[in-house]
């Protein structure tokens, strides 16, 4: 797909850009660094620009003002554009009285501009336009309010959802700004209507992320956390800092341009921002940033109110959750304010937030390809997997991806010798469940197996689709349960990468290390970022693990280890202690030992702990780095004297320990969740089809078949 993004070097442009040059489109962006000359050197996009240009390679950047008429006809004369994001602004109030011709020039003239070539030489194109809360201009300062000792709020409970597309636009006071992004916004939506353009505008709210210049005019809560990180002044106008604003990170506001560009409605408007749950006032922001960071700006409250400035507003997002259903936010206001204050503070050890070590950036936030329709076929031995498995297939069905549960019935799970007996043996329940299995199969893409589905070769042989085994056997007891099957596979993603030799060995064509993801019911509720960072926890040391003595030594070490802590809480079948929940143990400890029967480091507790605010001492320690950073979201160990060490540090070190905790958890949250897992291995069954597309020969089972 080709995507033209305009404003390509500001905040909303940028995700945009990322965005889908990591799906894998063509993205032509255009951005002439007007915000430099709008706000001055702060206000400079060029190392944004430079970051875009050196991460994708199918990026192209053209240094293209949208007021040029003929240029920007031009650029769809050759463009060929099947999507456009029109980002592209002059972004402030304040600025726009002072300029009011560059001010409509840009916002209102230069949308056109890109609204007539679109007709002219991309009508099929779906056309998505930035447009603001200020078309409302000040009349949700009509609605009654009330005060409240941090902020205002809708003196209406039934008004606590937020401003919705009903709201009036005539009447009121728009400021200058405000006018020319109705302009706009009319246009765009008129271009729709009128005209049939697939064209849908986007109300933000506040809109921010890591990206964003933040400058005293423009960019509120970015330059708010600027400000409290030097321990600046920070000018209040008006209403005593009561303000209130609602927070949406610029991904989920591209995720929600993607929604509409999927299934466009043409000329609907909808309004984008961090709803009710995202709403803050500026200074209950201060405080929050203080809780996280330790640093708070110095309020000064003589700035005079803004002519036209919302006293409240957010974003009643109802409409747009009605139309695009998988749609949601991803980002609580905290942890919007934890990722710009890592990435504003001045680097240090214990950084909250990490920087990406080994999943490529690419593999992060890759949308991957949904249009695939995927059976999950999974060894169904009991209820509650059951539960489990349909409960995964219905979020993941939310989210957008085409996905069947297909559970086997058995009591357990069958060895090879054992599966092959009964299916020699024609045994009913199993050739049942393979006729029903290969009718649901008729009609998907992708077969996706769980380790120990009990899928017989002969049977897999038939479906006409990519059929993938995905493993999380440890090389002590892989020979038995996917050494017969894994290579009759396509594709055979591997979760241990201690296994990839062996697979490999075994004649498996497309072998690919994978990450997996954590199930949301994993994490206990009430855990999150401001919680890990400023509650206390009864619990110094947990532990939960099988006691289990035949595949290795680990019950000895953990006893070593608790011969030093003897107040760890060890818990698991065969401890005398007996077992419980990991959702009730995790959230109540400090610090989580991870030990391996061998090599690891992938097993649950790898994300249980970090996602339930544990700091994680892990053994593997040369391998952890692949998807933790060391030293920042998790600390490995080479021995056990060493792992003593270390947990009598960090013990006695309260704020690092919270630290990396807090950020081992939002790395689960960003890039181990279900969806990112699913997302992983439906780019390794792309990776697979354009492998086999380019080699004359099926890798298919060439090994085994011959
Ligand atoms: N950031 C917010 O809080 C917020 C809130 C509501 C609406 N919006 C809207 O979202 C859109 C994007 O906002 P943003 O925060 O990314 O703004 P931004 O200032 O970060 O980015 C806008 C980009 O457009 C470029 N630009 C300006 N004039 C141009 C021109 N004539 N030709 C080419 N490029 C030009 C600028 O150089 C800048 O890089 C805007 O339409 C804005 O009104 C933003």
């Amino acid at each position: 797909m080709r995507v033209l993004v305009t404003g390509s070097s500001g905040l909303i442009g940028s995700a945009a850009v990322a965005f889908f040059a990591r799906m894998g489109c063509d993205v032509v962006g255009v951005d002439n660094n007007m915000r430099r000359e709008f706000f001055g050197p702060k206000g400079d996009t060029s190392y944004t620009l430079r970051h875009l240009q050196a991460q994708y390679r199918s990026f192209l950047h053209l240094d293209l003002d949208i007021r040029d008429r003929a240029g920007v006809q031009r650029l769809f004369e050759l463009g060929s554009f099947e999507l456009i994001v029109h980002a592209a602004a002059q972004p402030s109030h304040d600025l726009a009285a002072r300029r009011p011709f560059d001010d409509f020039d840009v916002n209102a003239g230069g949308t056109l501009n890109l609204l007539e070539a679109c007709r002219q030489f991309a009508p099929e194109a779906v056309f998505t336009f930035l447009s603001t809360n200020k078309v409302y201009g000040d009349s949700p300062n009509h609605l009654p309010l009330v005060e409240l000792p941090t902020r205002y709020d809708f003196a209406d409970p039934r008004q606590r959802r937020g401003i919705d597309e009903q709201q009036p636009i005539d009447h009121c006071l728009h400021s200058v700004f405000g006018a020319s992004k109705v302009a706009a916004d009319l246009m765009v939506q008129e271009y729709g209507r009128y005209f049939g353009l697939k064209t849908g505008v986007f109300r933000g709210g506040c809109l921010t992320g890591p990206a964003h210049c933040g400058v005293e005019l423009h960019g509120f809560l970015n330059y708010l956390v600027r400000t409290a990180l030097v321990a600046g002044d920070y000018t209040v106008y008006g209403y005593g800092g009561k303000q209130v604003r609602d927070q949406i990170h610029a991904e989920d506001v591209i995720a929600a341009l993607w929604a509409f560009a999927q299934a466009p409605r043409p000329g609907e408007a909808y309004n984008i921002g961090g709803g009710a749950e995202n709403a803050a006032s500026l200074i209950e922001c201060v405080d929050r940033i203080e809780q996280l960071s330790g640093m708070r700006p110095k309020l000064q409250f003589g700035g005079k109110q803004r002519k036209g400035d919302h006293c409240v507003y957010y974003s009643d997002l109802s409409k747009l959750q009605a139309h695009y259903p998988s749609w949601r936010l991803t980002r609580s206001l905290d942890e919007i304010l934890l990722e710009q204050i890592e990435t504003l503070k001045p680097r240090s050890k214990t950084v909250l937030t990490p920087t990406a070590p080994v999943l490529a950036a690419e593999q992060q936030t890759k949308p991957p390809a949904k249009s695939k329709r995927v059976a999950w076929v999974y060894p169904a031995y009991s209820q509650a997997r059951i539960d489990e498995e349909e409960g995964a297939v219905a979020r993941l069905c939310a989210d957008g991806y085409q996905v069947t549960a297909c559970g086997i019935p058995c009591e357990r799970w069958y060895a090879f010798p054992e599966l092959e007996q009964r299916y020699r043996a024609g045994d009913p329940g199993l050739l049942q469940a393979y006729e029903q299995l290969g009718e649901q199969l008729r009609s998907c893409d992708v077969l996706l197996a769980a380790g120990g589905s009990m899928l017989h070769p002969e049977f897999l042989a038939q479906f006409a689709g990519v059929s993938v085994f995905c493993s999380a056997d440890d090389p002590e007891n892989s020979a038995l349960l996917s050494r017969p099957i894994a290579p009759h596979f396509d594709v055979q993603l591997v979760i241990n990468p201690s296994c990839l030799d062996s697979y490999r060995s075994w004649g498996c064509g497309h072998v690919e290390n994978i990450f997996p993801g954590l199930r949301p019911d994993r994490i206990a509720k009430g855990v999150t970022t401001a919680s890990i960072l400023n509650e206390a926890r009864e619990l110094d040391i947990a532990l939960c693990c099988e006691r289990c003595f035949q595949l290795s030594d680990r019950a000895q070490r953990v006893e070593t280890l608790v011969q030093s802590f003897p107040q760890a809480y060890v818990r698991g079948p065969g401890w005398p202690q007996g077992q419980e929940p990991q959702t009730s143990i995790y959230p109540r400890a400090r610090i989580g030992w991870n030990l391996h029967n061998s090599t690891g480091p992938c097993n649950t507790r790898f994300l249980e702990l970090p996602a339930n605010g544990v700091l994680q001492l892990c053994d593997n320690p040369e391998q952890i780095g692949r998807w933790f950073e060391p030293g920042v979201e998790i600390v490995g160990f080479e021995s056990l004297e060493h792992c003593i060490e270390l947990t009598q540090y960090y013990l006695q070190h309260e704020d690092e320990r919270r630290a990396i905790a807090a950020a081992g958890h939002q790395r689960v949250l960003r890039d181990y969740t279900e969806e990112r897992w699913f997302a992983r291995m439906l780019e390794a069954v792309a990776r697979f089809e354009a492998s086999r597309d380019a080699s004359p020969l099926p890798p298919r089972m060439a090994a085994v078949r011959s």
